[in-house]
This record gives C-alpha cells, structure tokens and sequence, in this order.
C-alpha cells in the first residue's frame, strides 16, 4: 500500500491528553484549517489530523467528485473513501497515534466521505461527529455492507437543519437509520438553521462528545483486540 498523499496539519494532543484524535474533514471549498478550531472547542483534549480535500471542483477542494449539487459520482467516492481510511492508517504509525481511536468531525462534503468511510472501512472509525451529512449511497445493493452491524459499539452525531436546503429533513433521518442499522448508536441534533453550523450544533456536539466520545473509542479499541485474539477450541 503506498502512502497517499494528502496535504494536512496534525496537531498532537496536549500534555495529559485523552488519547483520541479528531479526523477533521471540511466542506466544498474549505481547506485543511477549517475545522482546527471547531476540533479544539469540542474534543479539547485530543489530538488533531486534518486533511484537505484532493479534488477541485472550479478549484475548491472537496474529497470526492460529484455529477451536481447533490448527486455523487459513487465510484469516486467509494474510492476516495479508501484512499483517505490508508491515509488515516499510515498518518498514526508517522505521528504515533492509536488507530483504533480516531472520531470523524466532518462538514457538509467531509460529513459525507466521513459516513463513507465508516461504511466502507468501518475498522477506520471509532465514531463521528456528522455536520449536515447527506446519505453518501443509495441504501441497499453493494455499497453499504448489507448485512451484520459493521458499526456496533460506535456512536455517531448526525446534526442537521431544519431549514437546510441542500440535506432535506427526510434525508438526514434516513442517515441516521442507515447508520443505526448499521449497528450505531445515532444521535440525531435538529438545529432551527440551514446548511450553516450555528452555536446549537457546537453545544450538541461538545455534549455528545462529553457523554463519551472517548468511552466509544476505548470500547471499540477493545472490541476489536478482542476480535483480534484467536478463539480458543
Ligand atoms: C456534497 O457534495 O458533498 C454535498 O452536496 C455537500 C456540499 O458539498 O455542498
């Protein structure tokens, strides 16, 4: 597996520190900056990796390409969704960060590679704070696994708007139980505002996160040594 490439900023966690590490991924035409501080008011204590997107749309970057406003080009997104979970891997042996405790913040277009990712590499993800997610694949067919509970033992925050008009209301509650059906304990935050973040989903995410991001983290990290461990006869 070669290395991919993605420029990022990596911000180790301060002295006493929990252990996690945010994946911080922002939205169309953001940059690797973007969530830094939305990171550090949530999760204070943790460690910070954010990537910027690898793909220009009229030169925003964005980490997958889409067809229109709201239409995706599934196999792109499928494999950048690859590309950014062998990011991820190769990024906690450089900075020495525990692989098995990494939570997913991500924006609009880093909300949905982030669903993505745990959908596709659900090894990748000990949780995830989505910020007006979209549901990245149609349910059903190959995509999301079909069946089992890749996602138990990982709580997801699925925070949307009521007024959004890019992510109808249907569509988020249809998230959210793709994602519990999945096997995730989803939280589903309803913030009176549009696709805009406003003061209610920091407040909900600082809460989501102080009612145990981290404890999903270390479960998940001892779930999967435990699955790990070769069963006796
Ligand atoms: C997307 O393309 O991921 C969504 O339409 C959200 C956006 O970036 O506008």
């Amino acid at each position: 597996m070669t290395e991919p490439d993605f420029l990022h900023r990596f911000e180790p966690a301060p002295p006493g520190g929990g252990g996690e590490t945010l994946l911080l991924l922002h939205g169309t035409g953001g940059n690797e900056n973007d969530l830094l501080p939305i990171g550090r008011t949530v999760a204070p204590g943790t460690a910070l990796l954010a990537p910027r997107g690898r793909v220009l749309e009229h030169g925003m970057p964005r980490f997958f390409r889409r067809l229109a406003e709201g239409v995706f080009d599934v196999a792109d997104l499928r494999a950048r969704a690859h590309e950014l979970a062998d990011f991820v891997a190769h990024a906690a042996k450089r900075y020495a960060f525990d692989a098995a405790r990494v939570v997913a913040v991500g924006f609009s277009n880093g909300a949905n590679i982030a669903s993505a990712v745990m959908l596709l590499r659900p090894e990748c993800l000990a949780g995830s704070i989505l910020l007006r997610p979209m549901v990245p694949f149609a349910p059903g067919g190959a995509d999301p696994p079909a069946t089992g509970a890749p996602l138990a033992g990982r709580r997801v925050l699925v925070a949307a708007g009521r007024a959004d008009p890019i992510v109808p209301a249907s569509e988020s509650e249809q998230l959210a139980t793709l994602l519990s059906g999945a096997g995730a304990e989803v939280t589903l935050h309803w913030s009176p505002g549009g696709h805009t973040l406003d003061r209610s989903d920091l407040t909900a995410a600082s809460a989501w996160w102080n009612a145990g991001g981290a404890r999903v983290a270390r479960t998940s990290a001892a779930a999967r040594t435990a699955a790990a461990r070769p069963r006796a006869k």
